[in-house]
């Protein structure tokens, strides 16, 4: 999609038009004619959210009527989902270029209407031989929209676009070792963006025990790829880490998953996917922040030398876990990279985005993500702050001491997954808690929001890049409390 920043006349504009009807001065900027517009005001008054179609053969005029309304996510988050409904009507229409123009629209809410067509747009596409519906190019006339504030938004949509092409990949065509390798060379075009790839030799020599065992049953390599972002304005800084969990394929190992529940794992790397897109979100916009994405990358099979129930890993930072079920193997893998982060780095906050438990989809379904914190009250509560703006919603959920005991084992320090199967999203959280010893910690599962297998709001089927707006708008604020 390009876009476009220009004033025009919506009266005599040759082309499809958009028109952002957010309140009553409107009307006399609507390229309409009276009957038009009286026949508007009825329809707006019985209800105030629609989108109207007029015919001006061989264009069209959109008439997307709401509520303009200053500091309201809801609204914005409104309009984002307006905009994948009009998309549906512009398909119809075979439109590939439009034009925006509206009265009484702040320039927030162009923005969130952009932001919706453009998320709305993407679909999954490469393996189709025919070619798909897409909105091509954009023009907006908009007062108050800066050229930057665009400019930023578009790099951002830009890693998100790249982030929903990852996870929508099949594991055939991006392995661990292939993912590594593409988010190397892109690391390779900042110069303020280091790259380390270590390979399985590397990691087992740094004894990453998690990792090691989840990789067993594979034939392809693990990856633990560490991606710094360290900008002059923030050199002196310890890092945010991010932390992701990349399994590339979930089968479930041994534990291997019965009937559909293996559908739909390739995302299960939708976590690395994330943090590395975030990482390089804020390089692409320079965000005075230093980061530091730990993303182990593998995937989990249950091949020749797989691990087994029964297991006893030795994780790096020494800890011992009694693997109870191969299938909760994400929280091994992050396991070590969060120790590493914690150890390494003396990092002011770590955070791990991951698709970890099927009971975050059964506590919350597809609507949010959830969250937990060790020692980070103040980071958790301004990511529910931002969280609620940009609309890429969190829920706290307890760590509460009890729920450690769920955790313990009979042979060894921990066990990977609870004694009971209740509250199974928390214990894989307190589980991981463990490895950040003492940093500040965030945990956010994001396994009902990775993936959707419906569409949702303004998403298509697949991968969303749900979490990477959220982050970078945590990231962005970040520096202006610390200021
Ligand atoms: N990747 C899955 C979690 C998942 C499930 C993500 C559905 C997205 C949609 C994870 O590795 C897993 O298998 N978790 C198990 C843990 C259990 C064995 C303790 C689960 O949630 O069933
Ligand atoms: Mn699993
Ligand atoms: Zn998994």
């Amino acid at each position: 999609m390009t876009y476009t920043l220009e004033s025009i006349n919506a009266k005599t504009w040759e082309g499809d038009l958009l028109f952002l009807y957010g309140d009553e001065a409107a009307e006399r900027n609507l390229p309409l004619g009276k009957k038009e517009i009286e026949l508007l005001k009825a329809r707006r008054s019985e209800e105030r959210e629609q989108l109207l179609v007029f015919d001006r053969l061989p264009y069209h005029i959109y008439v997307l009527s709401f509520d303009s309304e200053k500091n309201a996510p809801e609204c914005q988050e409104k309009l984002r989902r307006s905009a994948a409904r009009l998309l549906k009507q512009l398909k119809a229409d075979k439109v590939s270029r439009l034009a925006i123009t509206g009265e009484g629209v702040l320039p927030e809410e162009v923005e969130a209407m952009i932001e919706g067509l453009t998320l709305a747009d993407y679909s999954f596409d490469r393996y189709y031989n025919k070619e798909r519906y897409h909105l091509n190019e954009l023009v907006i006339d908009s007062l108050y929209l800066k050229a930057e504030e665009l400019e930023v938004a578009q790099k951002l949509w830009n890693r998100i676009y790249w982030c929903r092409e990852w996870v929508n990949l099949p594991v055939q065509d991006l392995n661990a070792t292939g993912f590594a390798e593409e988010l190397a060379s892109i690391a390779a075009d900042f110069d303020e963006v280091e790259c380390t790839v270590m390979d399985k030799r590397q990691i087992e020599s740094l004894r990453m025990g998690g990792l090691l065992a989840v990789n067993r049953g594979s034939v392809d390599e693990p990856r633990f790829v560490v991606l710094e972002y360290k900008p002059r304005s923030a050199a002196k800084e310890a890092p945010i880490c991010l932390v992701g969990k990349g399994i590339m394929y979930d089968t479930g190992g041994l534990n291997i998953k019965p009937d559909d529940y293996m559908q739909e794992m390739k995302s299960d790397m939708a976590g690395a996917a994330t943090m590395a897109s975030v990482l390089f979100a804020a390089a692409d916009n320079q965000l005075p922040v230093h980061l530091v994405a730990l993303l182990p990358l593998t995937d989990n099979r249950p091949g020749f030398n797989a691990y087994a129930a029964d297991d006893i890993l030795t994780m790096y930072d020494g800890t011992t876990v009694e693997v109870v079920n191969t299938d909760a193997e994400g929280r091994l893998i992050l396991a070590d990279a969060i120790a590493y982060a914690s150890r390494n780095y003396s990092p002011k906050l770590i955070i791990d985005v991951a698709t970890l438990t099927g009971a975050a989809v059964r506590a919350i379904s597809t609507f949010g993500i959830a969250a937990m914190q060790e020692g980070a009250d103040n980071p958790m509560a301004m990511l529910k702050v931002v969280g609620e703006q940009v609309y890429e919603r969190l829920v706290e959920f307890p760590m509460w001491e009890e729920y450690g005991e769920y955790i313990k084992s009979d042979y060894a320090d921990l066990r990977n997954c609870g004694s009971t199967p209740q509250a199974g999203t928390i214990t894989a959280g307190k589980f991981l808690a463990h490895f950040a010893h003492g940093v500040p910690y965030i945990h956010l599962d994001i396994a009902g929001v990775a993936y959707f297998t419906k569409p949702q709001h303004c998403y298509q089927v697949g991968a969303s890049g749900y979490g990477i707006r959220l982050l970078y708008a945590f990231l962005q604020m970040q520096d202006m409390i610390e200021k």
